[in-house]
């Protein structure tokens, strides 16, 4: 395995050393700050705004200095080899990890064509341009969430596609499970849900024929632990493992075991079949008997959620006919 990127340029590194030090939630004065990074006060007050651009919570208090809402656990490469399950390792091309980049999947995407793409790994603690589903962005702040992509060729590529994206959403919620976090659902065709509210997405974009060799990026974004002040907002319907979780598991371990299930549903991948992939699905589907409106490109549909074909298709109840559909943006009714 090749040793990983880090700091992109000097401004980048500065302010994760800052960072590091203010990741044990403690509070420390600017003099301390500058001393410790050899800066005035002047940059130190530079980076911390920069790291609130970053969407960072940090407390200023007069006399005593600035302080993290709470600890932070960075993401460590030796701490993520080390727990990756020992059958795995080998699939792992190249482990990257990046304090910031402006995507963990456009990164791969710019590199689909290099020979240690496929199972090249990659994290980010920030990303500039996270980007969603459906030409949304991505917002996660600096250290607070699981940014995660993977690189992959297929030989014998799935009959459909929207199948791999399933899969990386049966690897996250059973990764939850094994660390006791068992309400998450998942949402037609990848959120993941608990309650109704979001904890994370999946965006899997490819390039390549359709017969033949694929090479596929598959990008999965997290929260892990969210500033309170934004995963608390009313209305804002999101989640994070912290809200969750008890006890809450070490980033590092988590984000491990999850690289290690992905890849172990990849590396079993036999015949463009994954084992009883659907009905792993279908056990945390969380939206089967809902009324939902479907937003297609040909406009909105309202029907009743009957669940998913045996292609990963989603299943619509529309005046009492069962119709079967590729794409498109799943809304629930408000309220419920
Ligand atoms: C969604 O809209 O729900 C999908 C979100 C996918 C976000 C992840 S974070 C890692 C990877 N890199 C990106 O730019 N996006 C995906």
């Amino acid at each position: 395995m090749m040793p990983h990127q880090s700091f992109n340029n000097e401004a980048v590194s500065n302010r994760h050393k800052l960072l590091e030090l203010l990741a044990d939630g403690r509070f420390h004065s600017g003099q301390e700050l500058g001393r410790t990074l050899s800066v005035s006060r002047a940059a130190i007050w530079k980076s911390l705004r920069s790291l609130a651009a970053c969407g960072l919570s940090i407390t200023s208090v007069k006399g005593r200095g600035y302080c993290l809402e709470c600890p932070m656990e960075f993401l460590s490469r030796a701490r993520l080899l080390e727990t990756l399950d020992h059958r795995v390792v080998d699939g792992v091309s190249k482990l990257t990890v990046f304090t910031e980049v402006d995507s963990t999947n456009q990164f791969l995407l710019d590199r689909i064509n290099q020979a240690d793409f496929h199972g090249h790994v990659v994290l980010a603690e920030y990303q500039s341009a996270g980007r969603g589903r459906h030409g949304n962005l991505w917002l996660s702040p600096y250290g607070s969430g699981i940014s995660l992509s993977l690189g992959w060729e297929f030989t014998t590529p799935p009959a459909a596609m929207g199948i791999i994206s399933l899969a990386l959403g049966v690897a996250v919620v059973e990764t939850l499970c094994e660390f006791g976090i068992n309400n998450v659902g998942l949402k037609w065709p990848n959120d993941i849900l608990h309650n109704r509210d979001k904890l994370g997405g999946i965006l899997v974009e490819m390039r390549g024929e359709l017969a033949g060799p694929s090479r596929l990026v598959m990008g999965i974004g997290i929260n892990y632990s969210l500033p309170r002040k934004q995963a608390l907002v009313p209305g804002r319907k999101v989640t994070d493992i912290a809200a969750i979780a008890d006890p809450l598991p070490s980033r590092n371990v988590f984000t491990a075991r999850l690289v290690s299930r992905i890849m172990e549903m990849l590396m079993t991948f036999d015949n463009s079949r994954i084992p009883n992939l659907l009905e792993r699905w279908r056990q945390h589907d969380c939206i089967k008997g809902e009324t939902v409106t479907l937003e297609t490109a040909g406009g909105p549909i309202m029907g009743e959620v009957a669940g998913i074909d045996e292609s990963g298709s989603l299943l619509l109840r529309v005046n009492d006919q069962v119709k079967s559909y590729t794409s498109g943006e799943i809304s629930l009714r408000l309220g419920r």
